[in-house]
């Protein structure tokens, strides 16, 4: 048996085999998704929202969380810093009181190493809560180097001393947090995060150049606003913080999941179905739903309507289809806002395949995504992967060695294969592929899913996929 997955669980997989014979789903490929499901709260701003909530001195109320492994994660971590968390009343409620933040040992905190990238948020707001915060390893997906090298910088330049060590980074702030001017010399999501959660409260002003402003931001920056922060975002990617002395609690409903409704978006295409992604919202996905629409897919936006008396109201949603015919192929290059989101290059890359003649992908955010296309080359689509920067402008990556070009050449017909999921947004256009393709897959470690996509299994299995657990 040959398992296609990442290289180093390449070769005699017997051992392999049993280590992921629990974690297993078994896709009879071929018949196209069509249904309705829902999105929430996005992964990437609850996430950050829950962190925001320690900076708080009374409880904060968050809705529409999804139940995944991120959420859990942070969950924890909150939990060790002494803020309880609660289920709200309502499903996907959590309600989080920091009134009682405390130190936890380095010990406890290691639980959590290497299972996110979230906790080098938890910087700032320990700073400011507790004067010193210890970060674990941190995990997420292997799509590169991923270094954390603005992040160390900005808490440098807020007053933070950061120590280094085997087991994690020790940082304190002998002489409190001050605002300052800073300029990231990439706009960076992460870091962009970082420096609001930690400038909220420092004493002064920071102005922060060349932020990232991902819509998840906005949100983020809404969170801090109802928090009592005062935040202006200029143009040109300039954002101003003026610092507080206090923050209270919020409440809030998060911006819908728009990388995991283009993800669904992308398996209707490459099945030849249909699926309404209730949730889903126009404004954040007009540069996926261009490109949708140029690969020649169909997308109908609802337009969410409150209710009335007498009237039940209306979820919005889009729902999004393969008209029958061909598919076009399309030139793309991913970018920071308001370009192509990096994470909705996986899951339509395999609609893709389905195109034809040759589709350009320049991945420009991650130096190495591309490398689940090698386990979609063995389910028969042909793909070639470039060190060069083609069919855009040069990007950081291009006289650096790095494969992050893809030229795809289509129309291919999928068949099954045995895979192993290599990260989360690469495990998901695994399961599309499968999906797609004529016969019997097998897709391993299909776990890491649950790590970003609520439900995955009830909602393939709401859409008519065949699928099973052996
Ligand atoms: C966030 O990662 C998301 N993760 C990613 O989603 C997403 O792909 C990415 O933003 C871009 O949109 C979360 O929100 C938890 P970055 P983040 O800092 O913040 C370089 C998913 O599957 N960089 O914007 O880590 C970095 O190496 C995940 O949901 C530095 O060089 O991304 C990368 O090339 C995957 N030094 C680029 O910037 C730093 O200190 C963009 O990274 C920080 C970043």
């Amino acid at each position: 048996m040959q398992i296609v997955g990442p290289n180093h669980l390449h070769g005699s997989t017997n051992a392999l085999e049993v280590a992921l014979t629990d974690d297993v789903l078994v896709v009879h490929g071929g018949t196209p998704l069509e249904g309705r499901i829902r999105v929430r709260g996005a992964k990437n701003l609850v996430s950050k929202a829950m962190v925001a909530a320690l900076l708080g001195d009374s409880p904060s109320r968050l809705f529409d969380v999804p139940r995944i492994r991120d959420v859990e994660v942070v969950r924890g971590l909150l939990g060790l810093h002494g803020v309880k968390v609660t289920d709200g009343d309502e499903d996907g409620e959590l309600v989080f009181d920091p009134s009682n933040v405390e130190s936890a040992s380095t010990d406890q905190i290691n639980v959590h190493a290497g299972s996110s990238r979230i906790p080098i948020l938890f910087c700032g707001p320990l700073l400011h809560r507790l004067g010193h915060a210890f970060i674990p390893d941190l995990g997420g997906c292997h799509i590169g180097p991923r270094p954390i090298d603005f992040h160390l910088q900005a808490l440098r330049e807020f007053g933070a001393t950061v120590d280094k060590t085997p087991e994690g980074l020790h940082l304190s702030a002998p002489n409190g947090l001050h605002g300052t001017k800073f300029a990231l010399p990439y706009p960076s999501v992460g870091a962009t995060e970082q420096v609001l959660l930690t400038a909220v409260m420092a004493e002064g002003v920071t102005e922060l150049r060349n932020a990232a402003v991902e819509p998840e931001i906005i949100d983020l920056i809404c969170i801090l606003q109802k928090m009592g922060a005062i935040i202006k975002v200029h143009t040109d990617r300039v954002i101003e913080i003026q610092g507080v002395k206090k923050l209270h609690g919020y409440t809030h409903r998060p911006i819908p999941d728009r990388i995991e409704a283009a993800s669904w978006a992308a398996a209707a295409l490459a099945t030849r179905g249909d699926v309404e992604v209730l949730g889903a919202q126009q404004a954040d996905m007009m540069t996926f739903l261009n490109v949708f629409r140029s690969v020649g897919g169909e997308y109908e936006v609802t337009d969410a309507r409150p209710p009335k008396l007498g009237d039940p109201g209306q979820e919005g949603g889009i729902r999004f289809w393969h008209p029958g015919g061909e598919l076009n192929a399309v030139a793309l290059e991913t970018d920071v806002h308001p370009g192509f989101m990096t994470d909705w290059q996986q899951p339509l890359v395999v609609a893709l395949t389905q195109a034809r003649g040759l589709s350009i992908v320049h991945e420009t955010v991650y130096e190495q995504r591309l490398g689940y296309t090698e386990a979609l080359n063995t389910m028969g689509a042909n793909i070639q992967v470039y060190r060069d920067c083609l069919g855009g402008t040069p990007c950081r990556f291009g006289r650096r060695n790095f494969k992050h070009s893809a030229v795809i050449a289509g129309p291919s017909k999928l068949h099954a294969a045995d895979l192993v999921i290599p990260d989360l947004r690469a495990g998901f256009s695994h399961l599309i592929a499968a999906l797609a393709a004529e016969g019997t897959s097998r897709v391993y470690g299909v776990d890491l899913i649950n790590r970003g996509y609520e439900d995955f299994e009830k909602k393939l299995a709401d859409l008519g996929a065949h699928v099973e657990r052996p």
